[in-house]
């Protein structure tokens, strides 16, 4: 098996562009995400992103809002908003969820979400786990599976024993965390990434964890500058242009138009040259050495430290 860079798949000179994944099913390639948005302030924002055209929803369980945002969705079908064969959904199931017994009654809790990824680890195997999804599949639960926050050497021994394969891993992917190796491993075998956090997680995490933040990088200002375009489009696009699907989060209604209006720019190669040099292994966790998270060491869900699964 080779290595090489792959092209990526989808077409950015579409109106939509989708990613073809390994299964044929379209998956829209600017998903809307869902972490960290209140309650009380999630559904309205999920009814003003489908306003605004996203058709690709990240929601998980853990994230505490999938109540609101399953009625937020239930009034866009009503108003006539949008249709459900319209959505791609993406649901994941959480840490505590991994047992083979619990990972159906999981999938049913979220109400019937039609796609599904697992993240992060249990003390069940996790080929277990995923034996378990792949069981969604084959009764029809859910069309397709995926994984999150999968460094190269669990992706490699999931993809190795895999009856059916990931459609995709979820994983931190930003300017200052660029991961190439892992996004170069899943492109070449058509398992998508999908890049969350991909402003780094904006102000939040900068102010959390007190990192720089990409958003008031010099370089990207200047590249913004160039094109007419915010920060924000900059970094989102460098990602589209690496092949990467991207996952941005605003509750704010002209952020989430501002973060899908980055189809009609292109960055050059000597800019995204550029952006490639702004890598600074700034991570925060959400792809933790697996077992640091339970042993609670300094590098467990932080900017420090680094990750040797990586
Ligand atoms: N699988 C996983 O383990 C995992 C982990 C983390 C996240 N995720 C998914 O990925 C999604 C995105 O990650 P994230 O929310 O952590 O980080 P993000 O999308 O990188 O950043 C979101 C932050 O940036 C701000 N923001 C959004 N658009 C902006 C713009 N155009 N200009 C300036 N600031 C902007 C948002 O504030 P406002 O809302 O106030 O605009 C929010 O504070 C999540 O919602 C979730 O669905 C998955």
């Amino acid at each position: 098996m080779s290595y090489t860079k792959p092209a990526p798949n989808f077409d950015l000179s579409s109106p939509s562009p989708a990613y073809t994944l390994a299964s044929g099913d379209k998956m829209p390639i600017i998903a809307y995400g869902t972490f960290r948005s209140n309650p009380g302030e999630v559904g309205p924002a999920v009814i003003e992103a489908l306003k605004a055209g996203y058709r690709h929803l990240d929601l998980a369980h853990v994230y505490g809002n999938e109540e609101e945002i399953g009625k937020a969705l239930k009034q866009a079908f009503d108003e006539g908003i949008v249709t459900r064969e319209e959505l791609f959904i993406t649901g994941k199931l959480w840490n505590s969820d991994h047992d083979v017994d619990i990972v159906p009654q999981a999938a049913a809790h979220s109400f019937g979400y039609t796609r599904l990824g697992a993240s992060e680890l249990g003390d069940t195997p996790l080929i277990d786990t995923w034996r378990a999804m792949e069981d969604l599949v084959e009764k029809g639960v859910c069309k397709n599976i995926g994984v999150s926050n999968y460094p190269m050497m669990v992706m490699h021994d999931l993809v190795t024993q895999a009856k059916i394969q990931p459609v995709c891993n979820q994983i931190e992917v930003y300017a200052y965390y660029q991961r190439e190796s892992l996004v170069n491993y899943c492109l070449s075998r058509n398992i998508c990434v999908t890049a969350h956090t991909p402003l780094g997680g904006g102000v939040l995490n900068s102010e959390t964890w007190d990192t720089p933040i990409p958003l008031k990088d010099d370089i990207i200002l200047e590249i913004a500058k160039k094109h007419g375009k915010s920060p924000a489009q900059v970094l989102l696009r460098s990602l589209l242009q690496r092949g990467i699907v991207i996952l941005p989060k605003s509750v704010k209604p002209h952020r989430m138009a501002e973060n899908k209006d980055i189809l009609d720019f292109s960055l050059t190669e000597t800019e995204m040259k550029e952006i490639a040099t702004l890598d600074k292994y700034v991570s925060y966790k959400t792809n933790p050495n697996p077992l640091s998270s339970f042993m609670g060491g300094p590098d467990a869900f932080s900017c420090l430290g680094t990750d040797i699964f990586d």
